[in-house]
């Protein structure tokens, strides 16, 4: 379309250039045709002796026509050619550079709705790419559609208010995609959420890093499309005949910070690796101060943050979680010898 415009606009204006040649431009000017001298009037009064005195007035006369002949030969004529054919082709002229105008016109009109048009379809690919990653890489924490599990829920009015930002203020809108830019790229230590930049050792380039910006700046949720393992990976559909505690850590996704070698979703190294979690001797091992007993794995599981201040599991029975979940959980981990 843009350059079917453009070809247009040359051809009128190499058309409008080869009326204007013979149109309007100086240079272009037809001679007028050259009064014929009168030869007769340069010796008129010559010869005789006495002039009288209304030969005197005759010669002056004559005098006078002939200056101006001769000035009238000087000078271009300003009268117009407004023969029918110039007509034409003067009209013809105006019509081309009304066209022009037209043309530049409606280009001028219609160049920045294609900038927009283009940008806006740039933004939705953005958004798709940054969706997919966000199944991949961030979905087992900030559950499958960006409502928050381990991590906070990412949805625009939510994120929003949790900093008194407003959606509809572009500069605050200016902070939030820095914060966003920031977090995702350094992470928040000492929090779960780790460093994806490259910078830090992460698996992120700068524009992976903005289409996920871009994905949570226009709350582009229903792009992204629950991965059938990801998905699960705040809440994996559980085996047949998994035992319901296992199901129950899947809901919480408990798989966003540790592994269980062979469970669907249990993936996350930010905790311990709970494989033959059954078999440790103390809840947490690395504290040692609840010996792993069902009731104090319960316990841990309900609320680990009272039982070690500062650790950075949550506070599960923050999360909805019942003193049964975490017993049955319990329950399940101590079979894992
Ligand atoms: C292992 C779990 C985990 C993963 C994986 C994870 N996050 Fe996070 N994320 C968190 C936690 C926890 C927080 C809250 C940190 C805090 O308390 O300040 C967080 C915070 C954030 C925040 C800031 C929210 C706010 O309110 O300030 C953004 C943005 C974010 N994550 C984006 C992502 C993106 C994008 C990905 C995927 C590339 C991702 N996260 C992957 C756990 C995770
Ligand atoms: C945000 C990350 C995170 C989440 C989510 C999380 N944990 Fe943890 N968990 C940890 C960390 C970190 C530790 C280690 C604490 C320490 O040793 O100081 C831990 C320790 C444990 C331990 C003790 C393991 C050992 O070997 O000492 C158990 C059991 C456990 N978590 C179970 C769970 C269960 C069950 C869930 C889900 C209901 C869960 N965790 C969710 C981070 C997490």
């Amino acid at each position: 379309m843009a350059t079917l415009i453009v070809l247009v606009m040359v051809l009128l204006a190499i058309a409008a250039m080869a009326l204007g040649a013979t149109v309007g431009v100086p240079g272009a000017i037809k001679e007028p045709p050259r009064p014929k001298p009168k030869p007769a009037l340069a010796t008129a009064g010559v010869g005789v002796g006495v002039l009288l005195p209304e030969q005197m007035q005759q010669e002056a006369f004559f005098r006078e026509q002939q200056r101006a002949a001769a000035l009238r030969l000087q000078m271009p004529s300003v009268e117009p050619d407004d023969s029918p054919g110039m007509q034409m082709k003067v009209m013809t002229g105006i019509l081309v550079s009304g066209l022009i105008i037209l043309a530049l016109g409606a280009y001028a009109l219609w160049e920045p709705t294609r900038e927009a048009d283009a940008a806006q379809i740039q933004l939705h690919e953005n958004v798709l790419r940054g969706a997919a990653l966000f199944t991949t890489y961030c979905a087992r924490c900030h559950g499958p559609t960006g409502t928050g599990l381990i991590g906070p829920n990412l949805h625009l009015q939510e994120f929003a208010a949790r900093y008194k930002w407003n959606t509809s203020d572009p500069s605050d809108m200016a902070k939030m995609r820095t914060l966003v830019i920031q977090t995702i790229t350094n992470g928040r230590p000492p929090t779960p959420m780790p460093a994806w930049g490259q910078e830090n050792g992460g698996p992120f380039n700068e524009t992976q890093i903005s289409n996920l910006a871009d994905l949570i700046m226009t709350n582009g949720w229903q792009y992204v499309v629950p991965a059938p393992g990801a998905a699960t990976a705040a809440a994996p559909t559980p085996a047949p005949n998994a035992p319901p505690g296992q199901a129950l850590m899947q809901k919480y996704g408990c798989g966003g910070c540790h592994t269980i070698d062979g469970v669907a979703g249990m993936t996350g190294t930010v905790g311990p690796n709970l494989t033959h979690v059954g078999s440790v001797p103390k809840i947490p091992e690395s504290t040692g101060n609840l010996t792993n007993t069902p009731d104090n794995l319960a316990k841990w599981i309900f609320d680990a943050p009272a039982v070690k201040p500062g650790v950075i599991m949550p506070n599960f029975s923050q999360q909805g979680m019942s003193q049964d979940d975490a017993k049955q959980i319990a329950q399940y981990l101590e079979t894992l010898k």
